[in-house]
Parts: structure tokens; C-alpha cells; sequence
């Protein structure tokens, strides 16, 4: 029987709830498929960091090498410890460390399910660029706390960085309905975002059958409002990706319906799977917070490490679940009753 070894970093507030969720379902997933997950948990948040000094140990990338996958429910408890800290000593520098350079972020509804807006029909998947650009972490501050401060913050973008992943977001396009939008925000800043126009329209000549939009942020932030339907495959820099990928969860109902996937495309190290929302210290240690987003991210997971009929029935467990109403409107259901109803209903479909 195959046995995946699998990191487990529960991390801070709602983290530790959806992770715990997310597991029964793979663990119940992986029963019926014949195979197993060898998980392996790492305590490594903002709780530990307190005592230590440290958001993980010394070694702590090398301790994750070794696994087929790693599996993160959220980081960040910014009433103890700032957010710059915890995110740049836990998940960030596992993104770069093991090349996760495709962060890839599926947007559409789940049966059931209306978002606020009342946008339908769409099905988006977000490429966002996730090792540099504007998280390079390069910059600096100088003069604090004076008249003349300056703060600098370098965004990096390499053009192997560039390419790689634009490349994969012309595959993905090929793959799925042949489309590709491609956001920067080239009118005003001349650098960066006009390098990663030329890099766009110089790959777009490797892929006559995908056709490219390129689109500035803010007019992609109104479409993606307005008219999500005529999008299919998107690619953005890691800062534009992510603010764009929570509009992409808002309009799919809410940050619990919206997953991600960390993925080091040559396999070199492992990939993370982690859903697109944070700790959310508000509704932490309630039973309230939506386990979907952690779950189909888990099903993502699944299907990275090989495992499709499970990835699937996973991801067809969560459509009945919301299908029947179990977990469609925020504080309709708690976590463990959504939990229960997609176990349930993934027992039913064996
Ligand atoms: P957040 O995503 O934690 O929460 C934003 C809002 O969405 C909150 O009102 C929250 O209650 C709600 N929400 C989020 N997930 C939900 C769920 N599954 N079910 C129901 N409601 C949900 O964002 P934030 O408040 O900006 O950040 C809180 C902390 O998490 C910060 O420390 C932040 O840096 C961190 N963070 C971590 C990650 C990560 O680890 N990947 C991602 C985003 C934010
Ligand atoms: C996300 C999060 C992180 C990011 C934060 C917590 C650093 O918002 O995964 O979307 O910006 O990448
Ligand atoms: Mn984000």
C-alpha cells in the first residue's frame, strides 16, 4: 500500500480547527482509496515562537525536505506577535525554499453556494507568482522615526522568474478553455510590469492556441466584480495574485470556500497545501470557522501526490455537502457539522 508522507502544520487560530478537519476527510479518503497518509505534525506558530524566540527551528526547512507534501492551516497571531515576524519566519520562507514558485488558486461556485455579489458562471483559476516580485523581502528603512524617513521596498523580478511562470499559466490555459489573462500594472510602473508584458507576448508566440489578454490591476479588480464569467485562466505577480485571489474568494462566498496550492512544479522539494484565508483570530476556538477551503485544498493535495479518484470524490463530497445546504452561508453550519456532512457523503458514494 502506498504511504505519503505528509507534513502537518496546524499553525495559529483557525489553522489548527480546519487542518483537524481536513485530515479526518483525507484519512477517511485515503481508508477507501488503499493508501495512507503518514502525517507528521509540526507545532510551529506564533504560541511557540513565544518561548523560542523562532517561528520554526534553525533546520527547520531541512526537517520538511524529506516529505511527498506539506500541509499548513494558517499562520499569524498579530495580538502576540507582528505578522512580519511569523509570516517571514514560517510560511514565506517555505514557499521560497523549496521553489513553490505556482500558487495556484481555483475560483468558482460550489453548488449552493451564492456569493454577495451574485456573479455566476464563472470558473477562474489563479496563477499567482509566488517567490519574488514584490515579496522579495529586499528594502530597507533608514532615518526612524524622523522627518526625513524613507522606507524602501524592492519588488524582484527575474526573467526566469517571469517566464517560468507565465509558461505555466499559457499550460494551464491549454489545458482548461484555451484563455489567459495576464495582470500587471504596466502604465505606471515602467520597469517591472512592462518586462513582464514583453515576456507575456514572447511566449504567447509559443502558444497560438491560447488566446492572451493583458489587463491592468484595477481593471481586472472591476472585472473580476462585474463580469468573472469571461475569465479562465489568470496570471499575476505574487502581490496583485494575492489581493486578487481573495476577491476571487469573495465572490466564490467567502474566504472558507477558497483553496491553494503551493506547488514546486519540477518536484524538486515538496508542495504546500494551504487554504487562501489566514487565522482569522475573530472567530478562532468557535466552531464557526468554514473547513471547505482547508478540505479542497487537502483534495488538491491529494491529486498532486497521484491520488485522482480520491481528489475527486473528495471534491465531489464537499458539492454534496454544500449541495444540500450544509455549509453555504457564513455561520449557517458550524465546522464540525460541515466536516461531518462531507464524511458522510463521501462514505455515501463508495
Ligand atoms: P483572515 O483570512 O484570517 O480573515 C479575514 C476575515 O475572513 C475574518 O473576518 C475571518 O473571520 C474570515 N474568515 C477567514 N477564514 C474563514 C473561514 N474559514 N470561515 C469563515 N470565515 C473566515 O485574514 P486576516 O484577518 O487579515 O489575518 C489574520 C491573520 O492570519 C494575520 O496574522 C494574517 O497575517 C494571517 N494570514 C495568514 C495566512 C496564511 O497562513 N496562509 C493567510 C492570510 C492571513
Ligand atoms: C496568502 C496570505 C499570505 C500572502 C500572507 C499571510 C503573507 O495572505 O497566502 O494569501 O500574502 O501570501
Ligand atoms: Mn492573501
Amino acid at each position: 500500500m502506498t504511504a505519503h508522507k505528509i507534513a502537518l502544520i496546524p499553525g495559529d487560530g483557525i489553522g489548527v480547527d480546519v487542518t483537524q478537519a481536513t485530515m479526518q476527510v483525507l484519512d477517511a479518503a485515503a481508508a477507501r482509496f488503499g493508501f495512507t497518509l503518514e502525517a507528521t505534525r509540526f507545532d510551529w506558530s506564533c504560541e511557540t515562537y513565544l518561548p523560542t524566540g523562532r517561528m520554526m527551528p534553525q533546520d527547520g526547512i531541512e526537517q520538511l525536505r524529506p516529505f511527498d507534501a506539506i500541509y499548513l492551516g494558517a499562520v499569524g497571531w498579530p495580538a502576540t506577535v507582528p505578522d512580519s515576524v511569523s509570516l517571514h519566519g514560517l510560511l514565506l520562507p517555505i514557499r521560497k525554499a523549496f521553489d513553490q514558485y505556482a500558487n495556484i488558486r481555483p475560483h468558482r461556485l460550489l453548488p449552493g453556494v451564492e456569493g454577495p455579489l451574485r456573479a455566476e458562471g464563472f470558473d477562474i483559476l489563479c496563477i499567482r507568482e509566488n517567490t519574488e516580485g514584490e515579496y522579495s523581502g529586499a528594502g530597507g528603512r533608514v532615518h526612524q522615526g524622523r522627518d526625513n524617513e524613507v522606507a524602501v521596498e524592492t519588488a524582484i523580478f527575474t526573467r526566469k522568474g517571469v517566464e517560468r511562470i507565465i509558461r505555466f499559466g499559457f499550460e494551464q490555459a491549454r489545458a482548461r478553455r484555451g484563455h489567459l489573462t495576464s495582470v500587471t500594472k504596466s502604465n505606471a510602473q515602467k520597469y517591472s510590469m512592462v518586462f513582464w508584458d514583453e515576456v507575456t507576448r514572447e511566449l504567447a508566440a509559443e502558444y497560438p492556441d491560447v488566446t492572451v489578454s493583458p489587463m491592468h490591476i484595477d481593471a481586472m479588480a472591476a472585472k473580476m466584480v462585474m463580469a468573472p464569467q469571461d475569465l479562465d485562466v489568470v496570471v499575476a505577480s505574487n502581490l496583485f495574485g494575492d489581493i486578487l485571489t481573495d476577491l476571487g474568494a469573495a465572490i466564490q462566498g467567502g474566504l472558507g470556500f477558497a483553496a491553494s496550492a503551493n506547488i514546486c512544479p519540477d518536484r524538486s522539494g515538496p508542495s504546500m497545501f494551504e487554504p487562501v484565508h489566514g487565522s482569522a483570530p475573530d472567530i478562532a476556538g468557535k466552531n464557526i470557522a468554514n473547513p471547505i477551503a482547508a478540505i479542497w485544498s487537502g483534495a488538491m493535495m491529494l491529486d498532486h501526490l497521484g491520488e485522482k479518484p480520491a481528489a475527486a470524490a473528495v471534491l465531489a463530497a464537499i458539492e454534496s455537502a454544500t449541495g444540500r445546504g450544509i455549509g453555504i452561508r457564513p455561520g449557517s453550519h458550524g465546522t464540525d457539522a460541515i466536516t461531518a456532512a462531507v464524511l458522510a457523503a463521501l462514505e455515501e458514494s463508495a
